[in-house]
Formats: structure tokens, sequence, C-alpha cells
């Protein structure tokens, strides 16, 4: 990336990472071992929850838990419309079908009023995601869940150490799944972990990410070589240490941007509930394109030019990707055809079609510099003026 650019995302590694790689490489001591052990360690202790299952990234975290659950060929598994892909293509990957729900116009969490909606007598489960780093609402989606006897797995890949009115992501549905990707608020490089209170899950979880094996030989079910290395488990160990203070950073500069830049009548600061601690993954805003005249895209553009890195994302629907759209799983109809419904996602959800392509992400990782943050506002400023 050009130097002179503001980046939006970066891994912030040390020392203690360096340190601790080190000893993986003098142990010669690759698979899963004390590192391995002891991120899962912190990592519950983190959550509060009984249990902590380190895998390779967060989308096969998914896979594993919805597997865990009990999800069979051609059950259906509710998920929200705009969020990153794997939250749905988990679902396939387990032989389950998506159903797309609308987002909360506020939050752009998943919207627990139109859950109704996409409930069958094939639901088996909700993915809510905590989107950006904010906590979807978790008693509304538990409750309907309970009256509908439905499991609830939390996609918390970008929302280490939020929480929804005291309690940590990930302690509060049936499991929850994190991601380590390089972007989010730490990394293990690649890497994800499963998090549940339940025994019985966790055992078949650690069943499942070890070619489904028990013991040395046999093969009990079904599963996959899904491990985390020692070597993501070493940079693991030591940045989840230092998750509360870049949490703090990441508030303090999402906060201070917002403060700074709420004269702006273009930019609309997402909302954030007052019972939650927000994650800061993102520090999004949403383009008021009718004020402003132009449409996420361009203002991406726009600030790019500026020199500053934002992010733009979700920008389509996730009922209009083509591997749901056209069935694009298994090389044939499979698992659509196991259900009898008609699965044609030819959907247009109203809170998902008014805000697709018009939130963006500002930087705000910890290691920017007070100057980089007054460089973001600035930029913004300026584009104020020109466009406003
Ligand atoms: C909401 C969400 N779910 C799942 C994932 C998948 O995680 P991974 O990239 O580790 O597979 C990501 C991000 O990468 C994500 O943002």
């Amino acid at each position: 990336m050009d130097d002179d650019m503001v980046s939006v995302a970066e891994p912030i590694l040390g020392e203690a990472e360096r340190d601790n790689i080190e000893a993986v490489l003098d142990s010669g001591r690759f698979l899963q071992g004390p590192f391995v052990e002891e991120f899962e360690r912190k990592w519950a202790e983190l959550v509060g929850v009984d249990h902590a299952i380190a895998v390779t990234n967060g989308t096969v975290a998914i896979q594993l838990a919805l597997n865990a659950i009990g999800i069979e060929p051609g059950d259906e598994v509710i998920v929200p419309s705009l969020t990153f892909g794997s939250t749905a293509t988990a679902v396939v990957h387990q032989a389950g079908i998506p159903v797309f729900a609308d987002i909360d116009r506020d939050l752009y969490t998943i919207d627990h009023t139109d859950l109704e909606r996409c409930l069958t007598d094939r639901t088996k489960a909700i993915v809510p995601v905590h989107m950006y780093g904010h906590p979807a609402e978790m008693d509304e989606i538990i409750a309907f869940a309970d009256t509908h006897d439905l499991r609830v797995i939390e996609d918390a890949a970008q929302a280490h150490g939020a929480k929804y009115k005291g309690d940590v992501v990930g302690s509060i549905g049936d499991a929850g799944c994190f991601s380590f990707y390089a972007t989010k608020n730490i990394t293990t490089g690649e890497g994800g972990v499963i998090t549940t209170d339940d025994p019985h899950l966790a055992e078949r979880l650690r069943t499942l990410r070890n070619h489904g094996m028990s013991g040395r030989d046999k093969h009990v079910t079904l599963g996959y070589n899904y491990r985390m290395s020692e070597l993501n488990g070493a940079i693991g160990v030591a940045q989840v240490e230092k998750l509360p203070e870049f949490n703090k950073k990441r508030r303090e500069i999402s906060e201070y941007l917002f403060e700074e830049l709420a004269d702006i009548e273009w930019l609309n600061a997402a909302t954030v509930r007052e019972y939650v601690d927000h994650a800061y993954f993102w520090a999004p805003f949403e383009v008021a394109t009718d004020q402003l005249g132009l449409r996420g895209k361009e203002v991406w553009n726009e600030l790019r030019n500026r020199g500053i890195e934002t992010r733009h994302r979700y920008i389509t629907p996730l009922y209009n990707q083509p591997v749901f759209t056209e069935h694009r799983g298994f090389n044939s109809d499979f698992p659509w055809s196991t259900n009898p419904r008609p699965h044609n996602y030819d959907l247009h959800l109203d809170n998902v079609e008014e805000v697709v392509g018009d939130v963006i992400g500002l930087p705000n990782h910890p290691n920017l510099m007070p100057e980089e943050v007054d460089r973001v506002i600035n930029a913004v400023r300026t584009f104020d003026t020109k466009h406003s």
C-alpha cells in the first residue's frame, strides 16, 4: 500500500508473538500442542465459558458448530442477509439451507422481527452475527429460539470481547464462533475458535476437528482436519493478552472520530445501544446519499484519493449471491434437493436494500497515530465542503 495512506486495518504484532513463534520452531511441535491449549484456556476465560475449541478459521468454526448441534441435510438455518458470505456458506457446507432474514435498520444485525417470516417446520437454528462488533439483539433472538425449539450459534467473528447486557458474546447462544483472520481485533494469522458451556457439544467439536477420530485409530464420524497449528496458537497466546487494550483504543478512536464528525450531515454514525460494549471491529457510518449526492462506493473512492483507506462492505445481499441463487454447492442441486420448499432467494428485503452499499468503516485500529486520526477527520471535512 501507498506509504502515505492511512490504513484501515493492520495486525499488531510484537516481541511476545516473535518469542512464542521461536519457541514453537525450537520445540519442533507444530500440531495443536501447549500453545493451542493455552490459547483455548485463555479464550474460554475471556468469553466466560467452560470450553473453547480452536480450529483453522472462523468459517469452519461455524460449520462445525452447526454439525455439532445436529443440522441434517435440508435443515434450514436463519442468517442475516448482509454479512460476510461465510456465515451462510458454512450452512451449505453442513448441507443445510440458509434462509435470509432482513437486518435491523439501526444496528445492521439480524432483524429479530423478521424471524417469524423465515420460520418453517424445517428451521433448526439461527446464526445471528454481531455485526462490525456490535452485538445482535440476543434477548429477543433467544426468546424466539426458545419458543420454537431452535438452536442459536453466534457468529462473533467481528466482535472479540464485545458484551451484550454484561455477557461477553460467544457465551449467550448454544455456541459462539470467532475468527482470528489478520484484520480482526486480534489475530492468529488464520484461526478460529468455538466457545460453549455444553460439555457434549465440546467433545463432539473436538472429535470433528480431528478427522472424526476417537483415540489414535478409530474414525467414529465423518470428521475434518480443522486443527489449529501451534504457530497460530503461539501468536494467539500473545495476542489475547492485548485484546482489552486494543479494544479500549478502538473505542476511544471511534468515539473521537464520531464526536468530531457529529456536525457532518451526510455522515450518520451507526447506532450503539447503551447496554452493549461495542468491540469496534469497524467504526461504521452510513452515507446519507440524498444529502451528499454520492453513493457509498463513490465516498470510499473519494476518501481513497485523499489518502484514507476505508472499508466498504457488504455490497451485495447474500440473497443475490450466485452460490445461493444458483445453488452452486456440490456440483448438483444438493442440499436444496433434500428440501421440498422452493428456495429461489428472489428476495428484496426493505432494510437490506436501503442500507446496502452505503455503510463505510473508518480507520480505527490501535496502531493509528493521533495525526493520522486527524487526517481522517480532515479528509471527511474537505469532502463535505466539496460535495454538499
Ligand atoms: C461475520 C463473519 N463471519 C465469518 C467469518 C469467517 O472467518 P474466517 O475468515 O476466519 O474464515 C468472517 C470473516 O472473516 C466474518 O466477518
